[in-house]
Order: C-alpha cells, then sequence, then structure tokens
C-alpha cells in the first residue's frame, strides 16, 4: 500500500513549494511548517492525541464560522427551505471521494450513529450469529451484546494478533468464528487502539462465500488513507467526518450496498415511513447544520493538500519515532511493523508501567498529550500525530520514551 504522491500540489499557503517534487515534500519540515502555520495551536502541549478529534485549519474553522453565522441569521427559513438540499449537496461531493454511488451515502452524525443503525437495524431473528472481535470499539461490542439480550442473538469475538504474519491469518481467524447461522460480521479497517490496517477485503470475500454480511467500522480511515468504499467489497461502512477529514464535530457518514437499504430498521423514524431510499435511514430531528456545510470546505482542504501525501507524511511521522523505539528492552509495541499495516496511529506500552502511569508522566513531564489504553491485550499510549506534528516533537516523545525506565 505504498503511497503514490503527486507531481505537483496545489497549496496556495504554501507557493513556494509548487515546484518541489511531492515524493520529498513528505520529509521536508520546512515544507510542513508552513502547513503547521494553517493551524492554531496551544503551544503548551504536544498533542499527540489527534485520534478523538482532529483539530480543524483556520482556514476550515473559518469557513464554518460563517456557516454558523448565516444559519443564525436566516433561521427557520434556513432550516424550512434549503437544510436538506443543502446536505445532499454534501453527501453528493463525499461520495465522491469515498467513490461511491451517491444513493448509496449518507452524512449522519459520526460512526456510532452510522454503526449503531446497522447493528440495531439488522432484522435480527434469535439463534443469528454475529461476528466481530475483542479489539473493535467498544461501544459497537456493547451494542452487539444489547443485541443479544434484546433478540436472542450469538455474538462471536475473535481476538486480533498485534502483528499478523499474513492478511490469511486474519481472514481464516474470522472466518473460524462463522457458522451456518452466522448473519453480519463487523470488522474495524484501522483498529483505534493499535493503528493494525486490516485487510478488509480478504475477510469481506471469505466472509461472503460464506453468505454473510460484513460491516466495517472505518472511523479512522476516511481522510487517512486512500481506498475507495466498493473496492473494500462490504456490505455498509461507518466513519467519522470529525477524525481524518478534519470536518468540525458532529459527523459521519454511512454507506450501504442499495439491496439492503429496504431491510434495515431506521434508529430514528423518518418523517416518510413509506420511502424506500437511503434517506429513510437519515433522519436525526433538528441538529447543528452547520457542521454539513463546513463537509465542503473540509474536503477543499483535504484535497488542496493532497490525499496521497497527507497519507505519507502521516505514515513517515509514525515510523519517524516508532522505529527508534520498537526494539528498546523496555518497549513494547502494539502496533505491526509491516507499513503498510499501520500509517499514522501506533501504541507504544512500557513493560514495567501501567498506562494511565505512563499517559501521566508523558504529559506532566514533557507536555506530550496521549490516549491511554488499557484494554483488549493492549497496555500502553496510543500516539496519534496530525500533518501540523514536527519531527521535532516526536523527538521529544523519543527522548522521554527512552528516559522512562
Ligand atoms: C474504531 C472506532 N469506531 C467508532 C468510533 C466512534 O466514533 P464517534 O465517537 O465519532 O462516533 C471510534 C471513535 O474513536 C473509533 O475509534
Amino acid at each position: 500500500m505504498s503511497a503514490v504522491i503527486p507531481k505537483r500540489i496545489l497549496f496556495t499557503m504554501i507557493e513556494k513549494y509548487t515546484s518541489e517534487p511531492a515524493e520529498k515534500l513528505v520529509y521536508n519540515e520546512d515544507f510542513w511548517l508552513e502547513v503547521r502555520k494553517g493551524y492554531r495551536l496551544n503551544p503548551d502541549i504536544i498533542n499527540l492525541e489527534n485520534g478523538y478529534y482532529n483539530i480543524i485549519p483556520e482556514q476550515t474553522l473559518e469557513r464554518f464560522i460563517k456557516h454558523v453565522r448565516e444559519v443564525n441569521y436566516q433561521g427557520s427559513y434556513y432550516m424550512r427551505t434549503v437544510q436538506f438540499e443543502n446536505k445532499k449537496a454534501m453527501a453528493v461531493k463525499l461520495a465522491a471521494i469515498a467513490g461511491c454511488a451517491t444513493d448509496e451515502l449518507i452524512i449522519t452524525r459520526n460512526t456510532t450513529d452510522s454503526l449503531d443503525t446497522i447493528i440495531s437495524g439488522y432484522p435480527w431473528k434469535e439463534g443469528d450469529e454475529a461476528v466481530m472481535a475483542l479489539q473493535d470499539y467498544p461501544t459497537m461490542l456493547t451494542m452487539f451484546r444489547q443485541i443479544e439480550k434484546r433478540y436472542g442473538v450469538v455474538n462471536r469475538i475473535v481476538s486480533v494478533p498485534h502483528d499478523p504474519e499474513s492478511d490469511e491469518e486474519i481472514a481464516n481467524l474470522y472466518a473460524g468464528a462463522i457458522t451456518e447461522k452466522t448473519k453480519l460480521l463487523m470488522v474495524c479497517h484501522m483498529i483505534n487502539i493499535t493503528g493494525q490496517i486490516l485487510p478488509v477485503r480478504k475477510i469481506c470475500d471469505m466472509a461472503h462465500s460464506r453468505g454473510v454480511e460484513v460491516m466495517v467500522d472505518g472511523a479512522h480511515t476516511f481522510g487517512h488513507i486512500r481506498f475507495t468504499i466498493p473496492e473494500l467489497g462490504c456490505d455498509y461502512f461507518g466513519s467519522s467526518l470529525h477524525k481524518w477529514m478534519s470536518v468540525p464535530l458532529g459527523a459521519g457518514i454511512l454507506w450501504m450496498k442499495n439491496e439492503h437499504i429496504s431491510k434495515i430498521w431506521p434508529l430514528m423514524a423518518p418523517a416518510n415511513d413509506s420511502s424506500t431510499d437511503i434517506s429513510r435511514l437519515n433522519h436525526t430531528g433538528t441538529h447543528p447544520v452547520y457542521t454539513d456545510l463546513t463537509v465542503e470546505d473540509a474536503i477543499e482542504y483535504y484535497l488542496m493538500l493532497g490525499p496521497e501525501l497527507k497519507e505519507a507524511r502521516l505514515r513517515y511521522l509514525q515510523h519517524y519515532w516508532s522505529d527508534k523505539v520498537r526494539n528498546l528492552p523496555h518497549i513494547e509495541m502494539y502496533t505491526p511493523s509491516n507499513p503498510a499495516r499501520s500509517c499514522g496511529i501506533a501504541t507504544v506500552g512500557m513493560k514495567n508501567m501501567k498506562p494511565a502511569e505512563m499517559a501521566d508522566i508523558l504529559f506532566k513531564k514533557y507536555k506530550i498529550y496521549t490516549a491511554p489504553i488499557d484494554i483488549a491485550g493492549v497496555h500502553g499510549c496510543r500516539i496519534t500525530p496530525n500533518v501540523f506534528t514536527t519531527t521535532t516533537e516526536l523527538d521529544v516523545l523519543v527522548r522521554a520514551l527512552n528516559e522512562l525506565q
């Protein structure tokens, strides 16, 4: 999955770099310092926790504020006239990024909204089975537990190895949990607690050959690594746009194959319950519509920087620090060493320190903000840089990980 870097990027803020080959821009710290200037960042902390929410660049933030003012100016008139057609127009732009049909994608509030729509709305019957992993997002697992209690569905849970030998090892692991009663398999595109990218296409092909549908949790991949949703070969896909697409808080996507739309029960009942298109799954009640309006501004920034360059830089930043500490005797890495199996996110633990204590020391002594993880066989701090992260900041992390013994 090596990145193909565009020959030139159109980035007005950094015009002086447009003649430099993009392959070199990945490593050009002056270029990335220019990118960093486009953000307002807290100088008192080194933010290595961009996985929860991606701070948005000032350019997008200003547009967002403009949308807030405009909606507030127009009030109910906006809400009763163009609200829904504007949201649809944003979904069309997202479908272009996702490489999918426009009638198969909707803007939701977040990944939770998208995936819970499928988990709770699937036409379960008692005795049906679902397959998932211990390393899946905790509230997706609790939603499946709720379905277990409510409908008598049986959940089969596999545990994904931190550093697999091959794609087949992972696909076989999931295959081993499928029975003739299995209806739905949930798989993370990128596991949030380790950054591991799973071979989703192979898992989908295997599952389909056994008559099982696949729902992909893409919370961390949309806008982070390049792919089109159809090439994953899945049935359902959900992601959050306030993560790697850098849309303001409160937006996500749900995609599904057209053939599945009519069988899913909406999470919230729509105004028109006889509609059969994907809009029947898109009712949320009144919500902050200016977040939806900012989708096109975030896409503009994403394309201006260049998806290939962004992915290559995030992968470079991860290996910049993780390659320096991976083999230290007191360090435990929870992210695969193979660059194709991860991108910007990686998780590092100390063999003799609890994650909470490690995160506390990193923050108090080194001003490094991280996410401590202490579940599903992962005991460390998740390190998530962003495009504004400097190698100088990562040098502080490397020094800290060497000193903390
Ligand atoms: C793998 C994964 N799935 C789902 C979610 C839920 O995302 P949200 O809170 O935006 O709905 C997250 C959030 O971090 C996640 O990492």
